[in-house]
């Protein structure tokens, strides 16, 4: 899909969802996973934080979940999609969260202004059509980050989701294939690009248990009953309260740190 094509299914999914948990992803216990990995790193970073910048935020729902969370940090959310940012400033009005700021702003058209103590994107860089686009976002990131500021990255990378799929696959079920409008990004070409830019604190394939559970065993069941899966489903529930361990699934994160080159 081209860069417009994505913008306007953003667009559509944010009109057509509005303020729901699901407005950026069907999968909402996998969406908890990621705000408690993103709280538990916050916390990490502690007293060194003041400003956290949430890049495509959608329609702000982990955003402010974050900025509840930790009153004491001022938190921005940025997305491209005019929509998204008109649903997110309604969720804030109705939590009443007064510690963060939502702004339109086009990652891809350097469009991102100010300065940070930590920039984070969950599932964003993977909407850029080609790995430059991805590649020349993070420039920008590292470019507005604070010396010795974190970059907390939660993205699908392609090996996780060649590694699921082959445990799909020898159960009998069919490859799930990458969206259109989703380009999944590679390990091995992010560490060379961001050798120079960033330290990496932290790995942690956080969707790797909970992929082999939702997708693998309750996949099967439904398969085997002819049910269809169903998001909400307590197989899903149950298995985005287990601990992470190995490395098959999709959404990895990385926490990486500028270096002081
Ligand atoms: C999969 S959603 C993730 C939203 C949110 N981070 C979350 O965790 O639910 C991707 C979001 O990135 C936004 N986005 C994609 N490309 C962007 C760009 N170039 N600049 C700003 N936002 C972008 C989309 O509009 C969409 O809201």
């Amino acid at each position: 899909m081209s860069y417009t094509e994505t913008k306007d299914y953003w667009e559509g999914r944010a009109l057509e969802m509005g303020v729901s948990p699901q407005a950026t992803t069907n999968d909402y216990y996998m969406r908890q996973i990621e705000i408690r990995n993103l709280k538990h790193w916050l916390r990490r970073t502690g007293a060194a934080t003041s400003h956290v910048g949430d890049v495509g935020c959608g329609n702000g729902y982990s955003t402010l979940e974050l900025a509840s969370e930790f009153p004491e940090f001022r938190f921005s959310g940025f997305d491209y999609s005019q929509s998204m940012i008109e649903s997110a400033n309604a969720l804030k009005a109705e939590q009443g969260i007064e510690n963060v700021g939502f702004h339109v702003c086009d990652l891809t058209a350097d469009e991102l202004t100010g300065e940070f103590d930590v920039l984070m994107t969950d599932r964003v860089m993977i909407n850029l059509p080609t790995w430059e686009e991805q590649a020349a976002a993070i420039d920008r990131i590292w470019r507005r980050l604070k010396p010795g500021g974190s970059y907390f990255m939660i993205e699908n990378f392609t090996d996780g989701q060649t590694a699921f799929n082959a445990v799909r696959e020898s159960f009998g079920l069919d490859e799930i294939p990458v969206r259109d409008h989703n380009l999944f990004i590679d390990k091995e070409l992010l560490h060379v690009h961001i050798a120079d830019k960033f330290d990496v604190v932290h790995f942690e394939n956080i969707s790797s248990v909970y992929y082999l559970v939702s997708r693998v065993v309750y996949s099967k069941i439904c398969q085997d009953n002819g049910d269809a899966p169903d998001y909400y489903d307590d197989h899903h529930k149950w298995a985005s309260m287990l601990p992470s361990a190995g490395d098959m699934g999709p959404i990895q994160l990385y926490v990486l740190s500028k270096n002081s080159s």
